[in-house]
């Protein structure tokens, strides 16, 4: 076995350290990326050690709670990539009319912002009022800023761009309210939304879904926990459901390519195999 730099055995003790204190499972995630989080947290949380920053999270929930943020990537836009949510429009929603009610899983929902987008997109559709759309994550912060549903206004201007380039019906500003520098989104996009802490490390499914979407998550996983996750989307997606993951995600070379089809592979849109494809 190569030698382990100390630094290295520090990050593995202090993510062995929040498992056994918190019950967050970092332990399967791409280590150089989270090297690289983890040593800006020593920075900026002014330890001069990992093994410092470790002292500090194990006696302190609210260090802890600072650490979270590094290690969990708050980050998201609203229509972020905008081919991605055409496709969507244009693709699966045809499928998902023909059902009578909708059950749509955003696992990694972040900030909400990808959330939003899709609760725009399913209302132009006539779905929204059909649908049940479970927005999970691990991030306790992340999750209440997602509930409340509140951006900055600066954003706005690029996320109506993406929209109109996403298929957007309306304007996007038809669909928030803005007051002191903030867009606050139309409550009635939410009444169908249900967040909630899911965790793709350590949770099982909890629901038959039509639609599962995991955009910008799976990168930060290694390949153990990537085939982790794609294991749930399959065993919680109903015959033929679909499957949408981040740009630079894919089903393909991995353990469950054969149980998923490319429905429109560069937008990395896939749908559940039938059973006898699977094979
Ligand atoms: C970069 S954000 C992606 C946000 C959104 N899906 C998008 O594409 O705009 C990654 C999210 O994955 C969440 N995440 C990280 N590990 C997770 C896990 N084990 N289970 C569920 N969500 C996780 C993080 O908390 C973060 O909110």
């Amino acid at each position: 076995m190569p030698a382990l730099s100390t630094s290295d055995i520090e990050i593995r003790l202090l993510i062995e350290a929040i498992y056994l204190r918190y019950n967050y499972d970092f332990r399967d995630y791409s280590a150089a990326s989270q090297a690289r989080r983890i040593l800006h947290a020593v920075t900026q949380m002014e330890c001069a050690t990992v093994s410092e920053l470790q002292s500090r999270v194990l006696h302190d929930a609210d260090a802890f709670a600072r650490l979270l943020q590094f290690l969990t990537i708050p980050t998201s836009e609203m229509f972020r990539d905008p081919a991605y949510f055409l496709a969507l429009r244009e693709q699966v929603v045809p499928f998902l009319k023909t059902y009578p009610s909708l059950k749509i899983w955003i696992a990694g929902c972040s900030t909400g912002e990808e959330v939003v987008s899709m609760a725009i997109l399913l209302h132009e559709e006539g779905l929204l009022e059909r649908c049940i759309v479970y927005a999970t994550d691990i991030n306790p912060q992340s999750l209440e800023r997602a509930r409340k549903g509140v951006y900055p206004l600066d954003r706005m201007d690029d996320y109506a761009l993406s929209y109109q380039q996403a298929g957007g019906r309306a304007r996007l500003s038809d669909y928030y309210t803005a007051a002191y520098g903030a867009a606050l989104f139309d409550r009635s996009l939410f009444e169908r939304i249900s967040f909630s802490d899911h965790s793709l490390a350590t949770d099982s499914v909890f629901s038959e879904t039509h639609l599962v979407c995991c955009r910008n998550v799976l990168i930060y996983f290694n390949r153990g926990l990537q085939e982790r996750a794609l294991g749930l989307f399959h065993e919680s997606l109903c015959h033929r459901g679909f499957l949408g993951l981040g740009s630079k995600e894919s089903v393909d070379f991995s353990g469950h390519a054969n149980l998923f089809e490319p429905l429109a592979r560069s937008e990395r849109i896939y749908r559940k195999s039938s059973p006898e494809k699977a094979q």
